[in-house]
C-alpha cells in the first residue's frame, strides 16, 4: 500500500512539544510532514522552530489552515480553545492529557485550596460537552495522548485480557516522582488541579482503558466508572514539613498527594495514587488482579537494563531516568525510555488513524470519563472521603 502523507503542526514550544516531535519522528506507517509551530511563548516558539527546521507561524488560524494534524501540547488552561479551534476546521486534534479542566473564574480571589470543589465538576465537565459536540459535528477527531494507554506493557496487557476473556478484579497503580520540573505547575489555575489530575490520569486513564477492554472482549460493552472516593494532601506546604531539600515544595494552591479508589458498574475495583513527594526517580506501575493471571506492569522504572556507575561525575554528560535524584551507584536505565512510556507507539497509531482510519484506542470518551471520575474525586476528597456517583461519557 502507498504511504499516505499527513501534515502536522505543533501547539505549543514546551517540554511535551519537544516528546511529541520526537515521536513524530519515528512515524513509520504515514509521511508525517511537520509544518511548523505556534505558541503564545514567542521566543520560546522561535526557539523551538529554528531547532528543527520548521516555520514558526504568528497565529493558531494559519497553522490550523494549513495541516491536517494539530498537536495540542499546551497548558491545560489553553486546550479547550485549542482543539475546538482545529475540530471546527475539520482537522483531527491530538490532545494531551488531561483533555481539559477547571482553571478558576480568572478572579485574583480564586484559590485552589479553597474554592468549591463542586464547580470544578461543573465546569469541567461543561467543558468536556463543548469540546465533544463540537468533534460530533466536525469530519476531524479527538485524539487522547494518554500514553499509557500505548505502553508495551498496557498493550500486552490487553492482549491477556482478550485471550482469556478475564475478569478484573481489582487495579491499582500509580505515577509519582519528586516533583514537577515546571514552574506553572503550582497553580490551580494553570493545570485545573493538582498531582490528582496532572500525574493521577494517567494510571487512572489506564485502569479505565483495561475495564472497557475487558467489557468489549466479553460482550462488546465497556465496563464504566460507578463512583469514586477520592483523597487528597497538601504534605510539603504543611507547616510541619521538614524541608531537606530533595522533593520540590514551592506549590501553591495545589495537592502534591492524591488517592482515587474507583468502583466499577460491575462492582470491581481501581485505587489509583499519585503525588510528588516519592525520592528514588519516577515511580509508573500499575498491577492487575484477574481472575485468571495477575500482572505487574512496570513502566517505568524497570529492569530492562541495570546499571552501575561508581562515582557521579563519570555521567555527568549521560541520561539515565527520568526525575532520578542522582546517578551514583546502580539505576534503573531503561534502554529507550520514551518506548516503555508508550510516546513512539501512541503517535504512530494517531497517525494510522487519520491516514488509514484505524480505530482508536484513546479516543475523547475514554478522556472524558477520566475528567469525570477526577473531579468526581476531587469533590469526594472536600467531602471527605464520601462516595460520588461519576458520570460517563
Ligand atoms: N504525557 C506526558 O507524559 C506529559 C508530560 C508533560 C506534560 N504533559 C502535558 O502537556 C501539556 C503541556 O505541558 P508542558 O509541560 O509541555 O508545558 P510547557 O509549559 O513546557 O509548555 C507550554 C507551551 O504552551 C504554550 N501555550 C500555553 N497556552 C497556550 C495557548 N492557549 N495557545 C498557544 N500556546 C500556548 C506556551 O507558550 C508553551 O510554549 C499539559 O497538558 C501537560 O499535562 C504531558
Amino acid at each position: 500500500m502507498q504511504k499516505k502523507t499527513v501534515r502536522a503542526g505543533i501547539v505549543g514550544a514546551g517540554f511535551s512539544a519537544g516528546f511529541h516531535y520526537e515521536a513524530i519522528r519515528k512515524v513509520h506507517g504515514v509521511n508525517v510532514e511537520v509544518a511548523g509551530v505556534y505558541a503564545l511563548d514567542r521566543e520560546q516558539a522561535a526557539q523551538y522552530a529554528a531547532k528543527r527546521g520548521i516555520r514558526n507561524y504568528d497565529s493558531l488560524d494559519a497553522l490550523i489552515a494549513d495541516v491536517g494534524v494539530v498537536h495540542c501540547c499546551v497548558l491545560v488552561a489553553g486546550h479547550e480553545e485549542v482543539a475546538v479551534a482545529a475540530l471546527e476546521r475539520d482537522k483531527c486534534v491530538i490532545v494531551e492529557k488531561p483533555l481539559t479542566g477547571y482553571c478558576g473564574d480568572g478572579t485574583d480571589a480564586f484559590h485552589g485550596d479553597t474554592f468549591p470543589k463542586q464547580d470544578a465538576l461543573t465546569h469541567g465537565l461543561a467543558s468536556v460537552e463543548r469540546m465533544l459536540e463540537t468533534e460530533r459535528r466536525s469530519k476531524g477527531c479527538i485524539l487522547y495522548a494518554e500514553n499509557w494507554v500505548y505502553a508495551p506493557a498496557i498493550q500486552r496487557e490487553r492482549d491477556i485480557i482478550e485471550k482469556t476473556g478475564a475478569q478484573i478484579l481489582w487495579i491499582h497503580g500509580e505515577e509519582a516522582h519528586s516533583g514537577s520540573h515546571n514552574p506553572t505547575y503550582a497553580y490551580w489555575k494553570y493545570s485545573g488541579g493538582g498531582v490528582m489530575i496532572g500525574k493521577g490520569c494517567h494510571p487512572l486513564s489506564a485502569a479505565l482503558y483495561l475495564k472497557r477492554v475487558e467489557g468489549r472482549a466479553r460482550d462488546g460493552r465497556p465496563i464504566r466508572p460507578r463512583t469514586v472516593t477520592g483523597r487528597t494532601a497538601a504534605l510539603t506546604r504543611m507547616p510541619g514539613f521538614r524541608d531537606e531539600g530533595h522533593i520540590r515544595s514551592n506549590y501553591y494552591d495545589i495537592d502534591d498527594f492524591s488517592m482515587m479508589h474507583v468502583t466499577f458498574e460491575d462492582g470491581t475495583l481501581a485505587t489509583v495514587f499519585a503525588s510528588d513527594i516519592i525520592l528514588g526517580g519516577i515511580h509508573n506501575w500499575i498491577e492487575v488482579a484477574a481472575n485468571n493471571h495477575r500482572v505487574v506492569c512496570n513502566i517505568n522504572p524497570n529492569t530492562a537494563m541495570q546499571v552501575y556507575n561508581p562515582r557521579n561525575e563519570n555521567f555527568a554528560d549521560v541520561y539515565t531516568v527520568e526525575k532520578i535524584e542522582q546517578k551514583q551507584g546502580w539505576t534503573n536505565m531503561p534502554p529507550d525510555e520514551d518506548w516503555f512510556t508508550g510516546y513512539p507507539q501512541e503517535i504512530e497509531a494517531f497517525y494510522r488513524t487519520v491516514a488509514y482510519g484505524d480505530p482508536v484506542e484513546s479516543d475523547s470518551r475514554l478522556a472524558a470519563d477520566t475528567i469525570s471520575t477526577i473531579y468526581s474525586a476531587y469533590l469526594s476528597a472536600e467531602r471527605g472521603g464520601a462516595a460520588v456517583e461519576v458520570r460517563t461519557f
